[in-house]
């Protein structure tokens, strides 16, 4: 039922210099499988099959990652190094890649607007792919998302909770409890000091958006940091009608942080990569 799904990658990275100064941190390996895969596999996992990717400046390498190196396939076929292609082979089979470019760093928000050419009029899933998103065996956390949204036709935030002190990292949001682990938003913040925050309930990077979220953003200013929003226009949207949001189940990563990073590769050393 929703088949697009959107992946800003336009970030610098800084926090991951020099690493990521000509090579996208998307690209990052986590064991021997770039973080940007990990998503688009999730994305795969939950019904999805058009990737769109708003891109920018030194993101080229993403865009290669996900066509036919025929050098390569040259190369190694019919050697016996054929089965290391067959995860990106089975993802260019199943799904679509466009892209387009973020020609200047205004903020997520800005950069979902820059999608809206790839989106149209559709729900679709946002994935920040430095969250790498695990659920060992059970459903991926967008493959969670959509079947709430099946239920609820509404944008949808996955959120998880913070310790209060780390509230100034995150979109924070605070609303009404309708079952476990499910709310209905009724404020949200971006970024706020552990005073402002209306709960520890932090907006991870993973959302499921209806279309009209477009026409709010372009009518967004520009908010925290001088950037637009997403925060402040899922806030909007939340006031005109409804926004969900959803404590998955899995693990995330914040793989755009080092100590995040480290974590990632080793769980799944551990626990993917040996176990396979
Ligand atoms: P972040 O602020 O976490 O990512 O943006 P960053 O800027 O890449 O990383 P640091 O903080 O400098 O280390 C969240 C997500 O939004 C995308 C980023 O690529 C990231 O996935 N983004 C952010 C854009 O695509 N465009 C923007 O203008 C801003």
């Amino acid at each position: 039922m929703i088949k697009k799904c959107l992946f800003p990658v336009a970030g610098y990275g800084t926090r991951f210099l020099p690493a990521t100064k000509s090579m996208p941190k998307e690209m990052l390996p986590v064991v021997n499988k770039p973080l940007v895969q990990y998503g688009v596999e999730e994305a795969i996992a939950a019904g999805m099959d058009q990737m769109a990717f708003v891109t920018g400046r030194g993101k080229r390498a993403i865009t290669d990652h996900f066509d036919i190196s025929y050098e390569l396939e040259h190369q190694i076929a019919g050697s016996n190094k054929e089965s290391y292609l067959t995860s990106i082979r089975e993802v260019l089979d199943k799904a679509r890649f466009t892209m387009t470019r973020q020609r200047e760093m205004k903020g997520l928000g800005h950069a979902i607007l820059t999608g809206e050419t790839l989106i149209g009029n559709e729900p679709f899933g946002v994935v920040l792919s430095d969250d790498l998103c695990l659920n060992n065996g059970g459903d991926s956390v967008m493959a969670q998302m959509v079947k709430l949204y099946k239920q609820f036709r509404c944008s949808i935030v996955a959120i998880q909770e913070v310790p209060a002190d780390q509230t100034e990292k995150y979109g924070v949001i605070a609303g009404e409890s309708l079952k476990d682990g499910l709310y209905r938003v009724d404020d949200m913040i971006e970024k706020p000091s552990p005073e402002e925050a209306p709960s520890n309930l932090a907006i991870i990077g993973r959302y499921i958006l209806t279309p009209d979220i477009f026409d709010i953003l372009r009518d967004t200013p520009p908010g925290k940091g001088g950037e637009i929003q997403l925060t402040d226009a899922l806030l909007q949207q939340a006031k005109n009608g409804c926004v969900m949001a959803y404590k998955f189940e899995g693990r995330r990563f914040d793989c755009g942080s080092v100590d995040g990073f480290i974590e990632a590769t080793n769980f799944v050393y551990e626990n993917v990569y040996k176990a396979q």
